[in-house]
Parts: structure tokens; sequence; C-alpha cells
């Protein structure tokens, strides 16, 4: 995906070698997190995002998207990928998730 195609205040789902995938752009820095809230697996790429707060559209959980923790309720969180923006355009990888960080709740 181009990273000019994710403006700030912005969030886009899409399939990554057969992952789905969330990006999100808080601040002008691109995140990536599985798009699959830990609720009941809606797309997180249907929530809304302002600022860093990212809240699922089925049942309006809550997270941060700087973090990729939950806020509402705090006791669950988003699976991470690692993302970086090469010649423009957003890339995703998926090695193993960063230690603490839980999927299902
Ligand atoms: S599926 Fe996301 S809050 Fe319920």
């Amino acid at each position: 995906m181009p990273v000019d195609d994710l403006w700030i205040g912005e969030l886009a789902g899409m399939v990554v070698a057969g992952h789905n995938v969330l990006v999100v752009n808080p601040d002008g820095e691109i995140r990536a997190f599985e798009d699959r809230c830990p609720h009941l697996s809606s797309p997180l790429s249907e929530g809304t995002l302002d600022g860093p707060l990212l809240t699922c559209s089925t049942h309006l959980w809550e997270f941060d998207c700087l973090t990729g923790a939950g806020i509402n309720p705090a006791t669950c969180g988003l699976l991470p990928y690692p993302v970086r923006v090469e010649d423009g355009t957003i890339q995703v990888g998926f090695g193993p998730a960063p230690s603490g960080v839980t999927e299902d709740q």
C-alpha cells in the first residue's frame, strides 16, 4: 500500500500474504496489527480512529493504537506486526509477536 494513501488519522484493512492486517496512522508513524478484534473477531478496520484511540465498531471496545494495548477493557490487546515504509510503500512482516501482548481475552 502506498504510504501516501494513509493520511494521519486514517486506518485501513488489507490482506497481506493471507493475513488480515490493520494499518493505522494516528500521528504520522504507521503501525500495523492483526485486523481482528480480540473480543469477537470483528475487523478493526471497520472501526474508528480518533488520535491514538481505536474503537471497534461492533461493541465499542477501545484500544491504544500506539501500543496495541486495550483501554476498555484494559485486559486485552492487539497483535502487532512489524511495519516499515520503504520506497513510499507500507511493508508488513509476520515475525513472532513481542512478549507481553495478549491476543484473546
Ligand atoms: S467484536 Fe470488537 S468489541 Fe466486540
